[in-house]
């Protein structure tokens, strides 16, 4: 078998059998197969889609490794989410210590930024020390004993994924429903979880513009899921808008913190705690999602679900003092205002040009190589339906690197669309698909 002619039966429209995508994977993961050949293999799947048998080949192939994670000594239930990625989506860091706090397992694998997209990994390693790079080993103890670990790819768990995610993010071939299917669901069945819940982005800033073509990933997701036994929920959220007001590494984790003191903007905390409720429902600690929305309250409010953060830092050799003292996150040097060009109400905003506007900064990668400056991003000061003047500041860029910050403001500018009548509020759960 050679890896040119597969790239060529996929350009050209045709399907591939299991052995020829298992061939690809193999070989990919063990370099056989160079990363110029993967890339064009991977930008004729964004063309060409694939079938389903297709895809089900693609998940097991992605989850092949040396190990598997065993957890069937903990008898609580092991429950896990997920985000198809979104700008300011930093909900895994708060919903994964209440679900940990209220006695669900929860063996988080993530990814990093993505597209224009953040990444839990690069967030998590803004923390000073923080090591998303456990062995299986050390992944499963910390769960024992305290029922939480956030972890990246590894050698032992989805290595295709750690492989092909970063190749993705740099040939622009990301926004496939079927290999982000691949991506999240080889990471997610390699997790021993009994079940997921799985929040899939819809709008400007999401990779699945859509709700149709979010909804159609949804169901692709439950399927895959559903097939190996797993109970598994897609809520279909609006990324319209960034989630919250931070966007950017270090930002992100002050907001994370905010949301588990209690405080915090309002739609970041409402996400969460839908999300969090579903992991409850599902994880056999609540018998209805109100019931689990109600225990989520509770674990922020008592402060334990900031405690479980704490711990989790402590565990992964992080500086847990950082939940009570900003300062000793990196910040970037300077600040820069992006101005509004005009008076009204902001109807709405290009989403996934204020992700790009905190990559351009140095949020994220533009080649595979490259490292995230932590302290960079933008605070977010309008969001739709707010009213703005003419010359008030829309967004703050906090940045290092003067080279690029007009870019970076003129695309938040840009990103706005203001008007004279104030626009109909947003919905943030749009779909609810699975249960
Ligand atoms: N999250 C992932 O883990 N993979 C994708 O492809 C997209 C979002």
């Amino acid at each position: 078998m050679r890896a040119v002619d597969l790239i060529r039966k996929k350009r050209d429209g045709g399907e591939l059998t299991g052995d020829e995508i298992r061939f690809l994977i193999s070989g990919s993961t063990s370099g056989e197969i160079p990363d110029y050949q993967m890339s064009a293999w991977l930008m004729a799947v964004v063309w060409r889609g694939m079938t389903a048998a297709e895809l089900g080949v693609l998940v097991e192939a992605m989850m092949e490794s040396p190990r598997r994670l065993d957890l069937s000594h903990l008898s609580a239930k092991k429950v896990d989410k997920h985000s198809t990625g979104g700008v300011g989506d930093k909900t895994s860091l708060i919903i994964a210590p209440i679900a940990a706090a209220a006695g669900v397992v929860v063996p988080m694998v993530s990814g990093r930024a993505l597209g224009h997209t953040g990444g839990t990994l690069d967030k998590l390693e803004s923390i000073p020390g923080f090591n998303v790079r456990l062995t299986l080993d050390e992944f499963r103890n910390m769960l024992g004993e305290i029922g939480c670990a956030l972890i990246g790819q590894t050698e032992e768990i989805a290595p295709a994924d750690r492989k092909l995610y970063a190749l993705r993010d740099a040939t622009a071939t990301v926004e496939s429903p079927y290999l982000i299917c691949a991506s999240i669901m080889s990471k997610k069945l390699s997790e021993a979880i009994d079940a997921l819940v799985l929040d899939v982005k819809a709008g400007s800033g999401a990779f699945m513009k859509t709700e149709k073509d979010a909804a159609y990933l949804a169901e692709l997701m439950v399927e895959t899921g559903k097939r190996v036994g797993k109970r598994v929920v897609a809520l279909v959220t609006g990324m319209d808008q960034p989630l919250g007001r931070a966007v950017g590494n270090s930002l992100e984790v002050v907001e994370s913190v905010e949301i588990l003191k209690g405080e915090g903007p309002e739609d970041l905390r409402e996400l969460c705690l839908e999300l969090a409720a579903w992991m409850l429902l599902l994880g056999e600690r609540v018998k209805t999602v109100e019931a689990g929305r109600e225990l989520a309250e509770e674990f922020i409010a008592n402060g334990s679900a900031l405690d479980k953060f704490r711990e989790i830092i402590r565990r992964q050799g992080g500086d847990e003092r950082v939940v009570d003292d900003y300062a000793r996150l990196p910040h970037a040097a300077n600040r820069r205002d992006a101005l509004s060009p005009a008076s009204g109400y902001v109807t709405g905003m290009d989403c996934e040009k204020i992700g790009l506007a905190s990559v351009w900064l140095g949020a994220g990668r533009e080649k595979k190589e490259d490292a995230v400056d932590p302290g960079v991003g933008l605070i977010v000061h309008k969001k739709p339906g707010d009213a703005v003047r003419q010359g008030e500041p829309l967004a703050t860029l906090h940045y290092n690197a003067r080279a690029r910050v007009d870019e970076s403001a003129s695309l938040v500018e840009r990103s706005y669309r203001i008007d004279s009548e104030r626009p109909a509020p947003l919905l943030l759960v749009r779909k609810i698909i699975g249960p």
